[in-house]
Parts: structure tokens; C-alpha cells; sequence
């Protein structure tokens, strides 16, 4: 028995998994999960790929659906947008009109941290051998390799190795600190709006109005550009080579090699190969030596972005294999963690960007904690990956499945009966 068992105690543990399986069939809206009733109405991409390693642990068919039905809205580029809006309502800000973007159902025209082949393996396995899952992993093997093939191709024309984000949201970590200093070089939009998420959530717990007329601002951009991406990139001032969104990248694409060897080609697993090679040398060059983290890049400037932010870890969960490198990066989070009463926080807490309420900016994410943890255990680091796994599971048990949680309280935050929570709840922390 863990420590969390005896402080939570295994019926209270049962008690919770049933909550969060409840959690996700309520969010299910035919086939979908919506992140949250009203805030998030519709299919966001990287919520769904935790949301079918959570339905994975209960439901395996309808696991497959889940990543079945947002590739309902892959473009034909391979592009995978964050946003499927499957059935239109009016509770969020920017809506499909505001996008513009051509396809049926509409989309969002830009992605985010890609998950899918994690998730298409996470499945498998739990399906064992059983055949119907086979052939559903291998009608989707294709379609997870041509979205890898967009973002080696239109986010990283000059094949560097690093993958740039051209939006915020596209990074998954919306209002991050690291993203104030490009998002000050980004104009405003001139449009008025009218934001619903600070009608439904606390505005102090939400990205700031300044922050939204820049998000604005670039999705009217690329809009006008009819969503080229060649143009885009070309003409846009915000383009980050995010250190997050490459581990996650990398962690994909180690997935989809393995699901190459079962369903792939010889050909294609030479290129999967050739490209991992490159990934590394391209996340090598993000990590600094001196404040032994991993610092993002803007890719306007040239520079590096040193902002220590929660992404710096990521490399834990797809990049880094080195011993020495592990540690050091274990020991900061350990420094981290000793700061806060619940792990692991976003922002370091005694960092001047920190603020515990505000979305990426302080508070704990339960997804973050699964990447984390799975990366420590992976690597041997036992003791903190159980420290998140506990911490997890208090915040889950003191405040049920928040969006996310103050890491000094403990008080959940953000939206409430949040699928991608529950879903780490039922495929990690609750296991
Ligand atoms: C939001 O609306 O807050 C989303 O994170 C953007 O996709």
C-alpha cells in the first residue's frame, strides 16, 4: 500500500475512479469528449488524446472513437487543428466564423501538443492482442504519420529539428510568461469581441485581456492569408520553437515508430529514424549548460527564451535519455517542489512570473503531472514520480477534477468535471 493509499484509503480511491469514469461519460457528446461542459464545447486535440487513454481504462471501443472522430477534422495537409467544432454553439470565443478555415466539420486553423500515438499505444495495450483494435490502430497508423509529416514540413521548413509553434494555444500552455515577451512584439487585433470564458471562470484565474487581442490578432492574420502555411511562417511575429511542445512531439514520434514497426513500411520507418535523429540534435540545442534547464527559442529573434517554466521538464517524457541530464533535471524539480504544497506547479513559486491562480502562469495540471511522472518512473526517479502521483491524487480527492489547482492551497480551479483530469485520474495518478 502507498502513502496515498492510507491517507485517501482504497475505498475512497474506488469511490474516485467511479467519479471520473462518470466525469467522462457525462462529457461525452456522441462519439467526442468535450474538456468541460459550456467553457469547452467542442473536441480539443490534445484534450481528447488524454481523454481516450482515460476511456481506455474502461472502454476500449469507445477509446478508439474518441481519436477516430478528431481525425474527423484532419486537413488535407495532415494538419490536426485543436479545435473540432462538431456541433456549433455560441458558449465560446473564437468561434468557426472567426477562424475561417475551410473544411467539414469546420476547425481551428492551427494544432497543438500531438499526443495521438502515445495514445494510439496506450490503447493498444490495453487491448492486448484482440484483432478489431489491431485494425483500428492500423487505419489510423496513416493518418498520425501524415500529421507528424506537416509538422516536419510546414513548422520546420529549414529541417532544423525543431518544430515551431505559431500561435499560443498551438503550444497548449496558453498564457505561459515565456510567451510575453513575443506576444508584446505582436500587434493587437482592431476587432472588438466579447470573451465568454471570464463569463464562466474567474477572470483572475484566466489569461489577461491584453494576452486575448494578440490571439485575436494572429488568427485574423493567418486567416487573411487563407491559412498558408508557408505564408505564415514567412509573416508572422510570434514563431517559438517550444520546448514543450517538441518533448511531446518527440515522445509522439517514438510512439509512431513503434507503431511503424507493426504497420509501417520499410521506407517510412527510415524517415521516422532520420527525423528522430535530427529531434535530437534540434532539443540539444535548447538546453543550457550554465542554468542546466531547457529554454525555448524565439524563432523571430533568434534568441532563447530564459523563462524557467514547467516545459523545461518535458524532455522527461520524450527527449532526454541521458543519466547525468535526468538528474539535474530532477534535482530542479525537486527545488520546485520543496517551494509548493502541492506539486508540481507551473512557474517555479518563488519566480517573479509566478502566480498561483492564473491558469499556466502557477497552478498544477494533472496531465502535466502524468507526463512528468511517467518520464521520472521511466528513468528510474521513483520517489518523484510518487510525490506527483500523491500530490495528484490529494488535489483530486480534496477538490474533485478541476481543470487545474493553486499549488499552495490545494483549491481546484478553472473549470470544473474536467475529462482530461479525470482521465489522468483513471490511466495514472488514480491507478
Ligand atoms: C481556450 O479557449 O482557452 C483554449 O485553450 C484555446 O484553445
Amino acid at each position: 500500500m502507498t502513502q496515498a493509499d492510507e491517507t485517501i484509503g482504497l475505498d475512497d480511491l474506488s469511490a474516485l475512479r467511479l467519479r471520473a469514469v462518470e466525469i467522462l461519460r457525462n462529457n461525452d457528446r456522441g462519439g467526442y469528449t468535450v474538456p468541460t461542459d459550456n467553457l469547452y464545447p467542442f473536441q480539443w486535440n490534445w484534450d481528447s488524446a488524454f481523454c481516450a487513454m482515460g476511456i481506455a481504462t474502461f472502454d476500449i471501443d469507445r477509446a478508439w472513437a474518441e481519436l477516430e472522430s478528431l481525425y474527423v477534422g484532419q486537413w488535407s495537409n495532415g494538419m490536426l487543428p485543436h479545435i473540432v467544432f462538431h456541433h456549433v454553439v455560441d458558449s465560446y470565443y473564437p468561434g468557426p466564423e472567426v477562424w475561417g478555415a475551410s473544411h467539414a466539420p469546420q476547425t481551428s486553423g492551427i494544432s497543438q501538443p500531438p499526443l495521438t500515438a502515445t495514445a494510439t499505444r496506450f490503447i493498444l495495450d490495453r487491448a492486448g492482442g484482440e484483432t478489431r483494435s489491431r485494425e483500428r490502430a492500423a487505419a489510423l497508423y496513416p493518418k498520425i504519420l501524415a500529421q507528424h509529416d506537416w509538422w516536419a514540413r510546414e513548422r520546420d521548413p529549414d529541417s532544423t529539428g525543431l518544430v515551431g509553434v505559431l500561435h499560443p494555444w498551438e503550444s497548449g500552455a496558453d498564457n505561459s510568461p515565456v510567451w510575453d515577451g513575443p506576444l508584446k512584439g505582436t500587434p493587437a487585433t482592431k476587432t472588438s469581441f466579447n470573451r465568454r470564458d471570464v463569463a464562466l471562470v474567474d477572470a483572475t484565474m484566466r489569461p489577461r485581456q491584453w494576452e486575448y487581442e494578440r490571439y485575436i490578432y494572429l488568427v485574423e492574420l493567418y486567416r487573411g492569408l487563407g491559412w498558408d502555411g508557408s505564408r505564415m511562417w514567412a509573416e508572422t511575429p510570434f514563431k517559438v520553437a517550444d520546448v514543450g511542445l517538441n518533448a511531446i512531439l518527440m515522445r509522439d514520434e517514438r510512439d509512431l515508430r513503434a507503431l511503424a514497426e507493426q504497420f509501417g513500411t520499410a521506407a517510412e520507418r527510415e524517415r521516422l529514424a532520420s527525423r528522430a535523429a535530427q529531434r535530437q540534435r534540434g532539443l540539444e540545442s535548447l538546453w543550457d549548460s550554465a542554468d542546466r534547464t531547457y529554454y525555448s527559442r524565439d524563432l523571430v529573434t533568434g534568441q532563447r527564451m530564459p523563462i524557467a517554466s514547467y516545459a523545461g521538464f518535458l524532455p522527461l517524457w520524450g527527449g532526454v535519455d541521458d543519466k547525468a541530464r535526468v538528474a539535474q533535471l530532477a534535482a530542479e524539480l525537486q527545488r520546485w517542489l520543496d517551494l509548493c504544497a502541492f506539486g508540481a506547479p507551473t512557474m517555479a513559486p518563488n519566480s517573479p512570473e509566478f502566480d498561483q491562480r492564473r491558469y499556466w502562469r502557477g497552478p498544477v495540471w494533472a496531465i502535466v503531472n502524468w507526463m512528468l511522472g511517467d518520464g521520472l518512473a521511466r528513468h528510474g526517479c521513483d520517489d518523484l514520480a510518487k510525490r506527483l502521483r500523491d500530490d495528484t491524487r490529494r488535489l483530486m480527492e480534496l477538490d474533485g477534477f478541476c481543470e487545474y489547482y493553486d499549488p499552495l492551497t490545494g483549491e481546484g480551479l478553472g473549470g470544473g468535471a474536467f475529462s482530461w483530469t479525470a482521465a489522468a485520474g483513471l490511466a495514472w495518478a488514480l491507478g
